[in-house]
């Protein structure tokens, strides 16, 4: 029998590159307008990292983290999330030393171990960033800001970015007494998850999908009626400034994350078109966990997108992939070696080329071509041989010209380089 691979973890085959290539580009673009440099931390870090950073009654450390011993016993985790390694690799290389201000993105698989459907994965990707070092609500706007013009710049807009505050240590212990007194008196009510939560994590019922426990939370106190001054001034300059700069979004007071470093602003980006798994970017500020991690006390701000979901929002969306330039046809072996030589050197040139190895038929290579949806078709056969004359045939509007084989490659190459650059 076969080998397989493993449940919720997928292959990205080449049909599919191409769009998730496409949204790594523009993150690169886009984050690089802002300022953002790219940073690569290793997938494998130990686990007390993220028990102290998610938080040891969030799902993800509870139940979803893959945790095993190495060789010399060590506990160590597939990192769920960037940001924890991120800060981590931050306070290790004291890049605050530095730079004031440091913004930071990055790329590549996280794992959950998740129940997968549409949307949902074991190993998924992310790509995120984090701005550390400034605790201004102009940055909130910046960073949601980048978000909204990554989505522009993506081509995804039936999105909508919501945002929240989820206070500070001052105001969020009043909120959460306030809370856990208007669920107690709903306890029969909740799901066993959530009369559970109730102690340990009592925000997370307000996210239960769980019918009973929505209808159980209708009326729940608000946590943006229990911010402290600071908070209260924080979030609606965050609102001022996203409307100075014309970013949309709407408040849902009922957005609660579910990851414990949060502090003051916290957002997602939502979509209708992918079910239950809506949310397809999501972050917020976290301004205690550099110095609950060992490092100083500096404000952080960020998100994470699923590259997955994104991708999944792109998928009847035409994502161009790089088509040949030249297809080289030929007949005879003496054009085969000529033809192989070309197509060196124009490979060698940067240009894009193709032929064919297989000793398919002319019609078959032609087909090929047309397959390929190259620019131009070039006839290498005896007869062209004899004549010193190979045939160039443009498919775009078929037209053929006759290029004569001395020089050939200087030629094309000017020919095809001159087409590059028009078509960039
Ligand atoms: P998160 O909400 O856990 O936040 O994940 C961010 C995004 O990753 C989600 O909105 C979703 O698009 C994607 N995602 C999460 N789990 C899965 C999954 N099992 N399968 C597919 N996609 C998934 C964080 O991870 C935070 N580190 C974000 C952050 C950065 N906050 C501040 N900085």
């Amino acid at each position: 029998m076969s080998i397989t691979g493993i449940k919720g973890m997928n292959d990205i085959l080449p049909a599919d590159v191409t769009t998730w290539q496409f949204l790594e580009q523009t993150a690169r673009d886009v984050f690089g307008i802002y300022g953002c440099q790219e940073i690569r931390v290793p997938v494998v870090e130990k686990t007390e990292l993220f028990c102290r950073s998610i938080g040891e009654t969030t799902d993800i450390v509870e139940k979803e983290m893959y945790t095993f011993n190495d060789k010399s016993d060590n506990s160590l985790t597939l990192r769920p999330e960037g940001t924890a390694p991120v800060m981590r690799s931050f306070i290790q290389h004291k890049l605050f030393n530095q730079d004031q201000v440091n913004k930071l993105y990055y790329m590549g698989p996280m794992f959950r171990y998740e129940r997968p459907q549409k949307g949902r994965y074991r190993q998924f990707h992310q790509i995120g960033a984090e701005i550390i070092g400034i605790d201004d609500p102009r940055i909130d706007a910046q960073v949601l800001a980048m978000l909204s013009h990554y989505f522009e710049a993506v081509g995804i807009d039936d999105v909508s970015l919501q945002i929240n505050s989820l206070g500070c240590p001052e105001c969020r212990p009043n909120y959460r007494a306030t809370l856990i007194a208007f669920l107690q008196e709903r306890m029969e009510q909740l799901c066993p998850d959530c009369q559970r939560r109730c102690a340990s994590n009592p925000l997370r019922v307000l996210d239960c999908k769980a019918k009973s426990c929505k209808e159980a939370t209708i009326g729940a106190p608000s946590v943006l009626d229990h911010l402290c001054a600071g908070c209260e001034t924080h979030f609606s300059a965050v609102q001022k400034h996203l409307d100075l700069i014309g970013t949309k979004y709407s408040i849902n007071d009922r957005m609660v994350r579910g990851l414990d470093y949060y502090t003051k602003t916290t957002f997602e980006m939502i979509t209708n078109n992918l079910g239950s798994q809506n949310a397809v970017a999501a972050g917020g500020r976290y301004d205690g966990l550099v110095k609950e991690l060992g490092g100083p006390a500096l404000p952080g701000i960020g998100f994470a997108m699923g590259v997955e979901r994104l991708a999944l929002l792109l998928e009847n969306k035409e994502i161009n992939s790089a088509t040949p330039k030249l297809f080289i046809a030929t007949m005879g072996e003496e054009a085969e070696n000529l033809a192989f030589k070309l197509l060196n050197q124009l490979q060698h040139q940067g240009i894009y080329a193709e032929m064919d190895f297989s000793g398919k038929s002319l019609k078959a290579q032609l087909r090929r071509a047309d397959k390929l949806k190259c620019d131009y078709t070039l006839f290498l056969g005896e007869n062209e041989l004899a004549d010193g004359k190979a045939q160039l045939k443009c498919m775009t509007d078929g037209k053929q010209t006759a290029l004569p084989l001395e020089g050939i490659f200087e030629q094309l190459s000017q020919l095809l380089d001159a087409q590059a650059t028009t078509s960039l």
